[in-house]
Order: C-alpha cells, then structure tokens, then sequence
C-alpha cells in the first residue's frame, strides 16, 4: 500500500467587486481590446477595504470544508500560498486558523509568488506522505490590488483578488498512477531572474511597495518553462501527456496557457480557463480554477490533473494528480 495525499474537498471566494477592462480607459492609455489581445482578461474582482488575504482564504476554505462534509477539527494543518498576507507577521495562515476557530496543529504560509500554490501543495503531500499530518487545507490567497501601482498600465490592467482551497487527506492506493491523489511534483526556481518580477517594498524600504514587472521578458521564460515542468512531473507519475484529462494552469495570460498546451501536445478542449473572469490572481488562480473547473462540471473523479505555474524569483513547478 501507497499513502496519497488526495483531494477530498474544493472551494473559492472571490470578492463582490467585479471590474471590467473599460474601466481602466477611464484613468489609463489603454483599452478593452489590448487587454483582452495581449492578455486574455475581460474583468477581475478586486476586495473591498478590509477584505484582507486572510479573510477570503478563510472564506474559501470554510466552502471547502462544507464540500467535503469535514470540520475545522478534523484538520491537522493550514498551508497559505501567498505574497501577500495581511501584516509583514504573523502568516496569514495562523489568521486563517484563529478565524476558523481552530485550536490544535499548525499553520504556516508558502511564499512562491504565482508558483505558490503548487509549492504548497507539494509541501503538504511531503508532510501528508511522512506521516506529518492526516488533512492539510492548502489554500491560494492573494489581495494584488494592494500592491498595484494604478499608474502602471503594463501591469495593473493584469491583477485580480481571491482565493481558493483544496482540502487534501491520506488515503491508501495501490502505488499505480491510477491512484486517486497528488502522483508527482516538480519544483524549481532561479534567482538570477529575480529582478524581471518583483514588489519594491517591504521590511528593507519600510513601505509595502508596487509589483514591478518585465512582461515580455517574463513571458519568454513562461511557455518554455511551464511545458518543460509538466512534462517532467508526467514522466515522474509515470503518464504521459496523452493520459491528461485536465490541464489546470496557473491564470496569467491566455496565450501562455495556450502556448504551453500546445507544447504538451494537448488541445485547449483539456484545459480549464478562468483568465478571462479573473486575470492574474497570482497564488490562488490555480485553486480558484480547480474550484470553479469542479463547479462547472469539467472536473470530476477519477480525473488526471496536471496543473502547472511560474511566477516571481524565477520560481515554477507543476503537479500531477488524480481528482
Ligand atoms: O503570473 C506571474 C507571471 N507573469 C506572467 O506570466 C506575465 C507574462 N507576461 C505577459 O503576460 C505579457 O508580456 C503582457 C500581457 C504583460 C504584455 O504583453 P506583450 O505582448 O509582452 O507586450 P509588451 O510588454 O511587449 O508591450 C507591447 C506594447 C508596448 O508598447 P511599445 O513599446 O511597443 O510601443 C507597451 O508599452 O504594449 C504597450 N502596453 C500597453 N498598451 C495598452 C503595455 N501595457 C499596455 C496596456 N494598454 N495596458
């Protein structure tokens, strides 16, 4: 017997304020039509004032919980992609752990930027599969219109707001890829890239700063890397493109999700797409494109997933797993 660590619940939130594209024309030398050309975007949501990441990361994980039919105590550990939390400290997890109401294990927050979340979920199948814990919610939350610079059109057209969470708990496989569960994971980063995408502030500045991209420079790194990476957790699961249900990749910019399709061989009928509802949520697209993909119908059991991210440092890395 194999201990997988496999999805038992999903969920998402996502803030009231829906913003489309013309917006913008309005303060900024830009237009519905280049966003949507360049990047896939048509509208994003934006929290309110005191809709922090903590709050809509609870908010998903509680939905999260009810699809699985668990409570707070049935959970031994939250993990919180993020970059950004609520406060420099404590992580935003242990806020998500108060709110939730949860007294006993540990919460801790993975800081991968865009990558975040399948850095996250790697960490918890690591602890899931030693022994370190039974359930983990990890969860993907970010609050990016706070760190917009909205004089910026190259980048604070890009950038949305919300969450999501997977719950995932051990359960016994047969060590065989059709096992239902998290099969690989892949990570890497290079630093030496870690000027193309950054925020300009923090405990150095004493200010929280603005996210400073390299667009087209990011972008040429993307496809590659991203194709290369699924790739190599498919060989590590010991399956092969052409096994893949769903391609679930991290919501940036529509033809980078299609350029890496087809690297992979795959059409765009196989892969989930929510870019255009949400733009660039950074650490939570995935989570937020599992949940509203389960939601729409497109996900369901017995599913082969490959979900894959690059963002900020250089760092990137995908995950296959069966839903
Ligand atoms: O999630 C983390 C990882 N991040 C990403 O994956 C983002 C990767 N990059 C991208 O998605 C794309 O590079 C962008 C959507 C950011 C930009 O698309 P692009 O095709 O790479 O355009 P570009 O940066 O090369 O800019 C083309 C032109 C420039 O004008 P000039 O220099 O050619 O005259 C920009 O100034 O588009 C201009 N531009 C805009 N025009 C209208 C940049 N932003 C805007 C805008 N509206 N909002």
């Amino acid at each position: 017997m194999t201990l997988r660590a496999v999805v038992k619940g999903v969920g998402h939130y996502l803030p009231e304020r829906v913003v489309p594209n013309a917006e913008f024309e309005k303060t900024l030398d830009t237009n519905d039509e280049w966003i949507r050309a360049r990047s896939g975007i048509e509208r994003r949501h934006f929290a309110a004032e005191g809709e922090t990441t903590s709050y809509m990361a609870t908010a998903a994980a509680q939905a999260a919980l009810t699809q699985a039919g668990l409570a707070v105590d049935d959970l031994d550990a939250i993990i919180v992609a993020t970059s950004t939390a609520d406060l420099t400290f404590p992580s935003a997890a242990t806020m998500v752990q108060a709110e939730l109401g949860m007294t006993h294990g540990f919460a801790f927050d993975v800081q991968a930027v865009c990558a975040g979340f399948v850095f996250a979920l790697s960490n918890a199948n690591a602890m899931i599969l030693s022994g370190q814990a039974k359930r983990v919610m990890v969860i993907g939350a970010e609050t990016f219109s706070r760190i917009m610079d909205w004089t910026d059109r190259s980048t604070c057209v890009l950038f949305g707001d919300g969450a999501g969470a997977v719950l995932l708990e051990a359960q016994e496989g047969h060590g065989t890829s059709d096992d239902r569960g998290i099969l690989s994971t892949d990570l890497n980063s290079d630093g030496r890239h870690k000027d193309l995408l950054y925020v300009d502030g923090g405990v150095s500045t004493g200010t929280t700063g603005y996210l400073r991209m390299q667009g087209n420079q990011v972008f040429r790194h993307a496809v590659e890397k991203l194709a290369a990476t699924a790739t190599t957790a498919l060989e590590r699961a010991g399956v092969t493109a052409k096994d893949v249900d769903w391609v679930v990749p991290h919501q940036a910019n529509i033809r980078i999700i299609q350029g890496t399709a087809k690297k992979l061989g795959l059409p765009m009928e196989n892969v989930v797409v929510t870019v255009q509802d949400h733009g660039n949520t950074s650490a939570a697209s995935i989570p937020l494109a599992l949940s509203v993909g389960h939601a729409r119908g497109q996900i369901k059991e017995g599913d082969l997933l490959v979900t894959e991210a690059i963002g900020g440092g250089l760092a990137w890395g995908a995950v296959v797993l069966r839903w």
